[in-house]
């Protein structure tokens, strides 16, 4: 066999892989981020070979000491990667048995490369998951101690991007709580089918050999062995469904930094953003930018990009392995390294975000944001709604023409649009009075904010590394 052919595959080859197909097809520039987790699979899959007689308790004990040995190398930065040998997974065997001989060649019996990658990746994801995971639950603790603070801090609601109604700081905090919430239980419910062992379908058929998949799989801690060795080796559907939770979460961050970015603008002025989050201009003196949230609404683009690249990958792939399938890496780990970061800025920003609670205040007063508390008063009197709606058009307009909020109308202003106005409408009018009166599950009021809050640290809790 010629050096340049490959010697875990050259036997029927006559000639040496061309230079630039080697290149070509090789992943090991990047799937070396996989070695520990190959390291991890080999030595599961060498304990179960010894278990059931295919290898000597002799030859599992050197096979794991090398691979050992290797792991450490790899670590030190000291291993020697090859392109020629391909991938990380013949890497990692071309160098054990060049330190333990003979019986470095014997780790592969029962196995291919097949179900080999598709166990890493699967162990790679499932380490990932619960590190995002970490981060994602900082991140919730941090906002809902956030709302709880702000329970009471009155601002503007809005539809349209146009002042609608007020609410409590808190409440809106609690709003991008929930989108948190579910993405959370997405991740979880991911995790359940990344957690299924391949090893074991061999190249496509499963394997000759008396292997017992169910003790690989203990070893490894996996669920279970995957049900069908064809369908074991082709899956990548874990994967999609990893990015369509990291796209679905990215949007949801792309819309708190949007208004993180609105809010921190001098037009809004309702919170401060501490100076470690943000960078300045090299030309503009006063300005101080803020990029994180930027930055992070940017990404999402990217992740975007990576579900549709994962999709496509899929799309047609005929069963069983196709070497197309080595394609899903690089997006897979842009998509961790993305999620993770993003969820790591936002779990450090979102507790340090500083309310600017009095032009919050102001801002939410000058929108006409109790209107429909003064249309809800004229109800509660006996006026039909539609009737009322009309009311407080009229005072709106008068209100836009003498520029003044409905609170700061005298009773007899108010009076010339509807006569059933009493003095008591000043109760309903004030932004303390609107907020507190939608006091209902899931409602702004300060109560029932906290108390959304405290049920909101439960199911946190409860939910937490629930997998
Ligand atoms: N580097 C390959 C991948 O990432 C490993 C599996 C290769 N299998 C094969 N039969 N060529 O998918």
């Amino acid at each position: 066999m010629s050096q340049a052919t490959n010697q875990s595959w050259g036997g029927r080859f006559s000639e040496p892989t061309d230079a630039f197909v080697a290149r070509f097809t090789a992943s090991v520039t990047f799937d070396q981020r996989l070695a520990r987790q190959d390291i991890q699979g080999s030595i599961a899959h060498a304990t179960m070979l010894a278990r059931v007689g295919v290898l000597t308790d002799e030859e599992r004990d050197t096979i794991i000491n090398g691979l050992t040995e290797i792991q450490g190398e790899i670590e030190r930065g000291e291993f020697n990667w090859s392109i020629p040998l391909e991938d990380v997974h013949m890497n990692i065997e071309a160098r054990l048995t060049d330190k333990i001989g003979i019986t470095g060649k014997k780790l592969h019996t029962g196995r291919s490369r097949n179900d080999q990658v598709a166990t890493d990746i699967r162990l790679f994801m499932r380490d990932e998951i619960d590190v995002i995971e970490a981060e994602l639950v900082r991140l919730r603790e941090g906002m809902i101690e956030l709302a709880d603070r702000e329970a009471d801090t009155i601002m503007p609601g809005f539809t349209h991007l146009q002042t609608a109604q007020p609410v409590t700081f808190g409440h809106h905090l609690l709003a991008w709580q929930e989108m948190l919430t579910r993405d959370h239980e997405r991740l979880l419910d991911c995790r359940k089918r990344v957690n299924v062992m391949p090893l074991g379908a061999a190249a496509l058929a499963g394997t000759t050999y008396p292997i017992d998949r169910h003790v690989t799989a203990e070893l490894l801690g996996f669920d279970r062995p995957a049900e069908n060795s064809l369908d074991a080796v082709s899956d990548r559907d874990f994967a999609i469904e990893f990015t369509s939770f990291a796209s679905i979460l990215l949007m949801h961050l792309s819309r708190m930094s949007e208004e993180l970015v609105l809010w921190t603008s001098a037009q809004f002025d309702f919170i401060d953003l501490p100076d470690r989050f943000c960078t300045g201009s090299s030309i503009m003196p006063q300005k101080k930018n803020p990029d994180v949230p930027e930055l992070v609404r940017g990404k999402t683009g990217r992740v975007y990009g990576h579900l549709m690249a994962l999709l496509t990958l899929m799309k047609s792939q005929p069963l069983a392995y196709n070497k197309d399938n080595q394609e899903d890496k690089e997006p897979l780990f842009d998509a961790v390294d993305t999620v993770r970061d993003c969820l790591k800025a936002f779990a450090d920003m979102v507790p340090a975000i500083e309310p600017k609670k009095g032009s919050m205040y102001e801002a939410a007063r000058r929108g006409f944001s109790t209107a429909t508390d003064l249309a809800d008063y004229l109800v509660r009197k006996g006026v039909a709604f539609r009737d009322a709606h009309e009311i407080v058009g009229q005072s709106v307009a008068y209100g836009l023409k003498t520029k003044k909020d409905l609170s700061e109308m005298t009773l007899e202003e108010l009076q010339q649009f509807s006569a059933t106005i009493e003095q008591d409408v000043f109760e309903v009018l004030t932004l303390e009075g609107s907020v507190a009166a939608r006091n209902h599950i899931g409602g702004t009021a300060p109560d029932q904010v906290r108390a959304a809050a405290s049920r909101a640290r439960e199911a946190l809790a409860a939910l937490k590394g629930d997998a």
